[in-house]
């Protein structure tokens, strides 16, 4: 199949220089990264891993402007979000990015489609027939009047991933989506997972620390204490 772009002469969507990120407490200072450099190309799935306290929730929250650096930089699909004031901020995380957390994080108030909805609709882009198309396609077409309570985990984690990808942002975060999930359910939730990235060429960024499910992605950064200690592509197919 011949591709019509070339994703490494593009530029990075996601561009990360030198970032750290230190908190200081009553007593000390701790640093949690110290001075990562990372280029996401479009479409990429990366997967993020390391042990329990090496700083990858704390990166993807980073990348997700939910929380002021340190020092560093870091630009998405061209945009420096450091230094924004929050009511860019919050436009450029708005359109640029979707976000799947471990815990699903749906309104409890709010039937499944009516989760789905809620973002778009915070955009001004609702759509209804997309929110219904997306969550068939997550096999929740019969679901959708359902609230979260009436729902198993994997079925709000599927929902949550109709809601990420609602906004059709071209990165989509997600912070060990499977993590509160059963084997089977987190292996379905991860194959819904590619499958919508692949269809709307989506880069994903996914922290996970269950090498099997690390092994589907493109390439695999490991972290330890704050910095990126190994960073493999997986093999594929060079072009010709
Ligand atoms: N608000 C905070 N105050 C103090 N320490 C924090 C804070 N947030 C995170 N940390 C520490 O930073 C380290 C990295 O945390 P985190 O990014 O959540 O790691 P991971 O997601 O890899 O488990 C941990 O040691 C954690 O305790
Ligand atoms: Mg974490």
């Amino acid at each position: 199949m011949i591709k019509d772009e070339a994703p490494h002469i593009l530029p990075a969507i996601i561009v990360v220089r030198s970032l750290t990120k230190s908190i200081a407490t009553s007593t000390h200072r701790v640093d949690i990264l110290k001075g990562i450099d990372i280029e996401v190309p479009r479409g990429q799935f990366v997967a993020i891993m390391g042990p329990s306290g090496s700083g990858k929730s704390t990166l993807l929250g980073l990348l997700a402007g939910l929380d002021d650096v340190s020092s560093g930089s870091i630009v998405l699909d061209g945009v420096e979000i450091t230094g924004l004031k929050e009511d860019r901020l919050a436009l450029v995380r708005g359109r640029k990015i979707g976000f799947v957390f471990q815990s699903y994080q749906l309104i409890p108030t709010l039937t499944a489609e009516e989760n789905v909805m809620l973002p778009a609709e915070l955009m001004g882009v609702g759509d209804l027939s997309r929110a219904r198309d997306l969550l068939d396609r997550v096999g929740l077409a019969d679901r959708r009047e359902h609230y979260p309570v009436q729902l198993s985990g994997g079925e709000q984690q599927r929902v949550a991933l109709a809601r990420a990808f609602m906004v059709n942002a071209p990165i989509l975060l997600a912070d060990e989506p499977t993590g509160n999930l059963d084997s089977v359910n987190g292996q379905a939730v991860l194959q819904l997972l590619i499958q919508l990235n692949r269809r709307e060429g989506t880069t994903l960024v996914m922290v996970t620390h269950d090498r099997e499910l690390a092994a589907h992605a493109d390439r695999r950064i490991t972290l330890r204490d704050g910095l990126v200690v190994s960073d493999e592509l997986a093999n594929v197919e060079q072009p010709a």
